[in-house]
């Protein structure tokens, strides 16, 4: 069984102040987190010579995955965080202040809610095909560094989770999740490496 590990990106600046989308660097307990996580992967993965380390084309995932050495860095656009289209850069606060009809409809139905001019869950769900099949075709680990949305997606298809749960599905902060690929189905580990 080879492990695929999943997390998010270290904790960054739009994530201090409750800003969705964006494209910021990371928090000091951002950087942190990444290099907790390279001293992580490094020890896990010491013998995996074909592993790879994938991001997405945001800042925030590639600075996460910088202090890691010794494999592959490989980004794809498909890993990048759910388009919030008009709210980019918004809190929640002021999108349910700015634009409570649509700030409704997604509490609604968050799974296929769209932001205007952006994506919805279903969306992102389906952008996410080409990933997860090359994810199945590797047979050497693969460590995933990407985003909230994103990691709901990719999770629920690995531990089988239903797509109405998608959208709520736990993803913290600095935390890895391992999951294993074996005969006997999947398995699943959770490293919380700091708060
Ligand atoms: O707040 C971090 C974040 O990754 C945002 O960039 C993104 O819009 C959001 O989480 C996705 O989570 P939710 O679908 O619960 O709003």
């Amino acid at each position: 069984p080879r492990p695929i590990l999943l997390t998010r990106h270290g904790e960054s600046r739009d994530n201090v102040r409750g800003r969705i989308g964006g494209d910021t660097v990371l928090s000091e307990a951002g950087e942190l987190y990444a290099k907790k996580l390279a001293n992580f992967v490094e020890k896990r993965l010491k013998s995996e010579r074909a592993a790879s380390i994938w991001t997405s084309t945001l800042q925030r995932t590639i600075l996460t995955a910088s202090p890691i050495a010794g494999f592959p860095k490989i980004q794809w656009r498909a890993l990048d965080e759910i388009n919030a289209g008009v709210c980019d850069g918004m809190t929640y606060e002021e999108i349910k202040k700015n634009m409570p009809e649509e700030y409704e409809s997604r509490k609604k139905d968050k799974l296929r809610y769209r932001y205007p001019r952006g994506e919805s869950y279903l969306d992102v769900i389906q952008r996410l095909e080409p990933v997860i099949v090359e994810l199945e075709r590797q047979r050497a680990p693969v460590v995933v560094i990407s985003h909230q949305a994103v990691l709901r997606a990719l999770y629920a298809y690995f531990a089988d989770r239903p797509l109405k749960e998608i959208p709520h599905i736990e993803v913290p902060l600095h935390t890895i999740i391992e999951i294993q690929m074996g005969v006997s189905g999947v398995q699943e580990k959770r490293y919380k490496l700091m708060d």
